[in-house]
């Protein structure tokens, strides 16, 4: 996986995440729908961030609507994870969901107990009595289950509003205190209400107005940039990927001249990517990029090199010392290094149930490893996003869609596609393959839900064919296509024959030194995405 950089956090830098701008906190207590809730909130046009239950007392004080996500936790237990009790106090509108409403009630005066079976999956909730939270619904309507506990008492003030065959509580609340719960998770799609109860929770309880866009989230951006960098001087690493080439063209926006973006071209991204990434960062950036084109170096490396491991330690080592080559000759001195760290990367290491600050930020890029002694502070611009909000705000940005709608790369590129060692002629080979890969499944990308599709290269493999009339004795390459929601599992992807037929047509045609085409059934486990 990524390169991992050892980059110098600055103290404040670690509590930068906590210094919370948004109207709406999620507070996670382990949910593996913590981070959808803050999505869906966003999407409803509220700022909304994701805090770990454990977070300082002062972080909940400034928001204006407190949102307590699901867990795998049982409130009673030891160890479970708990909101502070001056929480409730703070007079913030609080919507539990799931454990966030079974903690809510256990924690002012309720009861809560282990149901005799546990109930997961579609369930009918009713609405028994008219309420703020549930404005506009029908009576009955499909809401998304997951609990082994549930709320046997409620406490004093609390009323139920709705229920299911198996929950008298679905739905409770003391509209006083302004204190609401659901048994079931609205911010799931299977909730068929599950946006208007959100939605009726952060207007018509927390009286919220909307204060979250895309252009607005831009225009924040670029004032927390220039307010952290102050006078001083940034870089950026491009690697051709969309979090970097994105969160380069903000901070470059924010701080202009200031910044020096480095895109170090190691020669072993796909066909024409190279020409695209230095055209479209060149009209961006327009002076302020430095391209070193460093192919012939990293191949010199790559040398007699099959180890993939060893190819990937090679080829991240190279792009820091190209990397820091560069920086050292600015004559600026640079204090600061921007990074395109994604909001799923934050959470990971600041994550509820661990109790970890972010100080502990998973830096898990294509970027490099920076020496400490670099001492450099990050801006990490992105790091409030998922990664399509990154796409949106690159094409705010105006970043062409060939950089926008990337799909996922790995750092060490091509290099980890040709099984076995590097050579220049091998990589001409791959690059040909894999634009006929990618050129016929990019318009059937979306509908085939593809996460990533490309070719891989067996160049330690010949087999004999016939072309043309006369024998050949060459090399396979492989297609793989999978569909992934994450990259931790995935299946391959069920492309149509026809497709499969076209790809394999024109790569034995089109490709010399290729006379063989197979596809890859494999899914990830027992493989991997990649082939090395
Ligand atoms: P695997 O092959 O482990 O890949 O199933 C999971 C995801 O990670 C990407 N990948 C990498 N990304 N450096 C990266 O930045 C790497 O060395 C690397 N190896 C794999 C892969 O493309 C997939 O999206």
């Amino acid at each position: 996986m990524g390169f991992v950089a050892h980059v110098l956090y600055s103290h404040e830098f670690a509590y930068l995440h906590y210094n919370c701008m948004s109207q709406v906190l999620v507070i996670d207590f382990g949910a593996q729908y913590a981070q959808l809730i803050a999505r869906r909130v966003r999407e409803l046009g509220f700022s909304a961030e994701l805090v770990p239950f454990n977070a300082p007392i002062d972080t909940f004080r400034r928001a204006r609507a407190l949102i307590l996500s699901g867990g795998p936790s049982s409130v009673y237990e030891k160890g479970a994870p708990r909101l502070r009790q001056e929480a409730f106090a703070l007079g913030i509108p609080i919507l539990g969901i799931c454990y966030g409403q079974q903690l809510t009630c256990y924690l002012t005066g309720g009861k809560v107990k282990r149901m005799k079976q546990r109930e997961y999956g579609p369930a009918q909730v009713s609405i028994t009595s008219p309420s703020p939270l549930t404005a506009g619904l029908p009576r009955a309507s499909r809401v998304w289950m997951s609990h082994g506990d549930a709320v046997a008492r409620l406490p004093k003030g609390t009323r139920a509003y709705g229920v299911t065959a198996h929950s008298p509580y679905a739905i409770v609340g003391d509209a006083q205190k302004k204190i609401w719960g659901v048994q079931f998770h609205p911010e799931v799609v299977h909730t068929q209400f599950g946006k208007e109860v959100l939605e009726n929770f952060l207007t018509r309880i927390a009286g919220l107005k909307k204060d979250w866009s895309m252009p607005s989230f831009v225009a924040s951006a670029m004032k927390e940039i220039k307010a952290q960098v102050g006078e001083g001087y940034a870089i950026a690493a491009l690697s051709g990927g969309v979090d970097s080439a994105v969160a380069t063209t903000l901070v470059h926006r924010a701080i202009g001249r200031r910044l020096t973006a480095i895109f170090v071209n190691h020669g072993l991204l796909r066909l024409d990517e190279e020409a695209q990434v230095e055209k479209a960062m060149r009209r961006m950036l327009k002076s302020d990029l430095t391209v070193i084109h460093a192919s012939q170096l990293f191949l010199s490396k790559l040398k007699g090199i099959s180890d993939p491991e060893q190819k990937r330690k090679i080829i991240g080592h190279q792009f820091i010392d190209v990397f820091q080559r560069e920086a050292k000759r600015l004559k600026s001195r640079p204090a600061f290094l921007v990074q395109g760290t994604l909001y799923p990367d934050v959470i990971e290491s600041a994550s509820g149930q661990s109790g970890k600050t972010a100080s502990t930020i998973k830096t898990h890029h294509n970027v490099g490893g920076l020496p400490a002694t670099m001492r450099l502070r990050l801006v990490e611009p992105l790091r409030m996003l998922f990664k399509d909000e990154v796409r949106e705000v690159g094409k705010l940005l105006g970043l062409p869609e060939a950089i926008v709608q990337r799909q996922p790369f790995p750092g060490p590129g091509l290099a980890v596609r040709i099984i076995g060692e590097v050579t220049e002629e091998r990589l001409d080979i791959l690059k040909h393959a894999d634009a006929i890969v990618r050129e016929t499944l990019d318009p059937l990308a979306k509908s085939l839900k593809l996460w990533q599709y490309y070719a891989a290269f067996l160049p330690g493999v010949r087999s004999v064919g016939v072309q043309g009339d006369e024998r050949t004795y060459a090399h396979p390459i492989i297609v793989r296509a999978v569909s992934s929601d994450d990259a931790m599992t995935a299946d391959w992807a069920r492309i149509p024959e026809d497709v499969l037929a076209t790809i394999s047509t024109r790569i034995t045609n089109e490709v010399s030194g290729v006379n063989r085409v197979l596809y890859d059934l494999t899914s990830k486990p027992p493989g991997t995405i990649e082939w090395e």
